[in-house]
């Protein structure tokens, strides 16, 4: 390991992780105002970016970073890198899948079924004493659904796996067939849309999923729609959303994600017929501890000279040209 690597640090992953970060590495951490200033004094030695995505790593960063080789993110999803950037000067991006599978299909889950059976809201209501007065409203229920995927992927087929314990018939969207699934395939994500009355969506964020979950989808959907997002809040039109769960176009939605996160407009959190949590699908212990060693493996693989562990597919390794 050759002395003095430098690396910034942008956002906290765990406590743990950040400590062990510091052993084999000089670390810059940073929080959103002090990126400049971390760039402007150590630019020319920065080596290498672990980041949590919050902050972006985009054209500028990339760029007044001329030493940059490796950028790893915790997290699997990682939209807020531009690839074109780092693809251009050779930069390995790494991500951290498949050891967030079962931990964010079982949130997942957990989402859904509150969204249905709305536990937040009637925790509220014990908690106001209402049930002094009379018994909580009946609600929707899972029994009687069928549900859509878009995206079965890694957590999807994770996701899906849980909910046929349940017994509700599952489709899935995606752009093409996923080979060993053994759940209906449709090609058209409006067809599925008016064939399901739940849809969770678990797609890459990024321009080519942008408002994907538009109007016209939720319109499909149907006044008895459930939407559950766990994947990016890019992927939705949140204003359409807003529009289609004031209106009784579709019936509630479970989100996790945000259009401009930690940034959630009231004109959802005064919605009675939403779950909102702060992008916490990963949120444990025990998997965000999991995740951060796999951005230490990567970090310390590379500056090795072993290559990346687990490079995104837009940076492979061995490179191909
Ligand atoms: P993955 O294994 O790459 O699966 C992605 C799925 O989306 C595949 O089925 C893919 O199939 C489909 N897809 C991709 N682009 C699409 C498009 N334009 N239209 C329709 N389907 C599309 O990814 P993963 O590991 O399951 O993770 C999915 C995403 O979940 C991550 O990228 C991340 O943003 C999000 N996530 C969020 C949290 C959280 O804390 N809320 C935690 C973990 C992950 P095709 O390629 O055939 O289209
Ligand atoms: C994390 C995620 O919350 O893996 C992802 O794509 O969105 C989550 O697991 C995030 O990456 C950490 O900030």
């Amino acid at each position: 390991m050759p002395d003095q690597v430098h690396i910034l640090s942008m956002g906290q992953m765990v406590p743990s992780v950040d400590a062990a970060l510091q052993q084999p590495f000089v670390v810059h951490q940073a929080d959103a105002d002090s990126i400049a200033a971390i760039v402007t004094a150590f630019g020319n030695n920065i080596r290498g970016i672990a980041t949590r995505g919050r902050q972006k790593t985009d054209v500028a960063l990339i760029a007044g970073l001329p030493k940059l080789e490796i950028i790893a993110n915790f997290g699997v999803g990682y939209d807020s890198i531009d690839l074109p950037s780092a693809m251009a000067r050779g930069i390995i991006v790494t991500n951290t899948p498949d050891v967030l599978n079962e931990e964010v299909a079982d949130f997942t889950v957990g989402l859904l079924l509150s969204t249905i059976r709305e536990l937040p809201q009637a925790d509220r209501f014990l908690r106001d004493g209402k049930w002094l007065k009379g018994a909580y409203p009946l609600t929707q229920t899972l029994r009687d659904r069928t549900i859509g995927m878009v995206g079965m992927g890694r957590i999807g087929q994770a996701i899906a796996k849980r909910i046929a314990a349940f017994d509700v018939p599952i489709i899935y969207h995606s752009r093409k067939p996923q080979a060993d699934v053994g759940y209906r395939y449709c090609p058209d994500l409006k067809t599925m849309a008016t064939e399901v009355d739940t849809l969770i969506i678990i797609v890459p964020g990024g321009a080519a999923t942008n408002n994907l979950i538009d109007a016209g989808i939720l319109a499909a959907l149907g006044s008895r729609g459930v939407l559950i997002n766990v994947d990016r809040g890019s992927v939705v039109d949140q204003n359409a959303l807003i529009d289609a769960l004031r209106d009784g176009t579709i019936h509630g939605a479970g989100l996790d994600v945000f259009a401009d996160e930690p940034n959630v407009p009231s004109a959802l959190t005064a919605l009675s017929n939403v779950v909102l949590v702060p992008h916490v699908a990963s949120g444990t212990h025990h998997t965000r501890a999991t995740m951060g060693d796999l951005v230490l493996d990567n970090l310390r693989s590379w500056f090795a000279g072993k290559g990346p562990v687990t490079p995104v597919s837009e940076t492979p390794w061995p490179k191909v040209n």
